[in-house]
């Protein structure tokens, strides 16, 4: 346990304060001379609901400072999981933080940026010396919420929120020969979620005589065709599925794919047949369906810490796949 304040190492002492989750605001005012000014802040906090008031804090050495203490108004704007890019834009000093952006009218003067989570407009009402920081009281005069995921802010980084999820077993532990495993262990939790929700695709798979290689074979190419049997078996090698001339004859057979236009020297390439896209479709729109009604129980701010979550198992688990989404700025 550290101490006396004298001994405190700086940076620990940031460290050890940076274990408190917060949301991420973004501040803003205007200058005297029409100036819109704006800064990032996690100091946000509630204070009181009658009268309604909430609190933030401005280092000394802003070069804002001058701005809000004379400020009469002044907004702040708890950020959506989708503006990371505004919370560093506006972290940065030297630039011109509202260049190229969309705001909305004030009754009060203050710039209102849109796409935020909440807003909150405020009539500064007090100020106080905390430290090296002047700490901001004021009463909110309007504002407005919808249901946009809050971008958080933990131990020095951007993360999103997931409330706690209650057991899902009663059993505490399962045993085998010396084996021991809980609900905990990330393989059965990721099994179970996998076919559970496979569960919901299965009529359709049913429908189409797909069998579970069939599915992948034609989700792959709905995604990336024509390919050739290589290139296919490259990219379903991770699923555990085999994939060969003969399997790929066996699809031709059924009418689930066919040959691409052939370039003089290149090897047969494949694409899925009108029957083919009409099955993934089928499959498709089960599985939109599925995550629709996920979305619906587990709410927006859970879907995306769930997606956020899962890119971060699937790059942390990838065996070096060959890429298979294109990236957004290749030609
Ligand atoms: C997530 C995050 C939270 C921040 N919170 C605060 C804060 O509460 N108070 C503060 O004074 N600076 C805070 N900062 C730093 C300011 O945003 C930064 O110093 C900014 O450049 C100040 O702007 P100015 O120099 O144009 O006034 C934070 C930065 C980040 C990235």
């Amino acid at each position: 346990v550290q101490t006396a304040p004298s001994s405190f190492d700086p940076r620990d002492f940031r460290r050890a304060l940076g274990t408190f989750a917060t949301g991420v605001t973004i501040v803003t005012a205007r200058a005297p001379d029409g100036m819109p000014v704006g800064i990032t802040a996690n100091s946000f906090n509630s204070v009181s609901l009658q009268p309604p008031m909430v609190l933030w804090s401005l280092a000394n050495t802003a070069r804002t400072r001058e701005v809000f203490s004379t400020s009469s108004h002044w907004n702040v704007h708890i950020l959506s999981n989708a503006q990371e890019h505004l919370s560093n834009r506006f972290a940065r000093a030297g630039e011109d933080k509202f260049a190229g952006l969309a705001l909305d009218e004030s009754a009060f003067g203050a710039p209102l940026l849109q796409g935020c989570s909440a807003r909150f407009e405020c009539r500064g009402a007090f100020q106080y010396e905390g430290g090296d920081h002047t700490i901001f009281v004021g009463e909110v005069v309007a504002y407005d919420s919808c249901a946009l995921p809050p971008l958080l802010y933990l131990t020095g980084e951007y993360a999103l929120a997931s409330r706690k999820a209650a057991p899902v077993s009663t059993e505490p532990q399962a045993d085998m020969a010396g084996a021991s495993y809980s609900e905990d262990l990330l393989g059965y939790l990721l099994g179970r979620a996998h076919f559970q929700f496979m569960h919901h695709l299965r009529p359709a798979l049913q429908a189409y005589q797909l069998s579970d290689a069939d599915f992948f074979v034609l989700s792959l190419l709905s995604v990336r065709s024509p390919l050739s049997e290589a290139d296919m078996a490259a990219y379903l090698s991770y699923t555990g599925v085999h994939f060969d001339a003969a399997q790929c004859q066996a699809m031709v057979a059924r009418q689930l794919l066919e040959a691409a236009p052939q370039e003089a020297g290149q090897a047969s390439r494949w694409h899925a047949s009108a029957h083919g896209r009409q099955a993934i479709a089928a499959v498709l729109a089960l599985a939109t369906q599925a995550e629709e009604a996920l979305v619906a129980r587990l709410g927006e701010i859970e879907a995306a810490a769930l997606r956020n979550l899962l890119k971060h198992l699937i790059l942390a688990t990838d065996p070096g796949l060959p890429k298979l989404w294109r990236s957004p700025t290749a030609p």
